[in-house]
């Protein structure tokens, strides 16, 4: 398996690819499923705002492509001077594919690496139906 610190540079290589002209956020992300396989996305902007995904988004389309349904760690990055977390609709759609175990691992400002759980930061999911 990766270390944390590689799946966030590997984030960090898709972020530099992202199309936000709008925002001039750049963010990407990296997912790592138990297979080890890494998909990555990059958020994809629209002149008609609504139009646009995330990286999160992105990089899980591209799992869900390959085949592979559970997501080990997805690692996101982004050029702003903040730690970028996922929002509010990424995170419901990480939980689709997450375990318990699931591991959200982002990086502050000063280059620290943070990890957090999806119960953390999505303690109350849509998940009854
Ligand atoms: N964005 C992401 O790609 N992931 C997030 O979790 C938060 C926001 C993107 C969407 C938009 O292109 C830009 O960042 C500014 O919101």
């Amino acid at each position: 398996m990766k270390k944390n610190q590689q799946l966030l540079s590997l984030a960090s290589d898709v972020m530099e690819k992202a199309y936000a002209p709008y925002s001039k956020l750049n963010v990407g992300a990296a997912v790592i499923t138990p297979t080890g396989n890494i998909y990555l996305g990059c958020n994809v902007e629209n002149i008609s705002y609504p139009c646009g995904n995330c990286a999160e988004t992105s990089a899980i389309s591209a799992m869900v492509a390959a085949g592979e349904y559970k997501i080990s760690r997805i690692a996101i990055v982004s050029n702003g001077n903040f730690e970028i977390k996922p929002c509010g609709a990424c995170l419901q759609r990480i939980k689709e594919f997450s375990t318990s175990k699931t591991e959200i691992i982002t990086l502050t400002p000063d280059n620290k690496i943070k990890t957090y759980k999806i119960s953390e930061l999505l303690p109350t999911p849509f998940e009854e139906f």
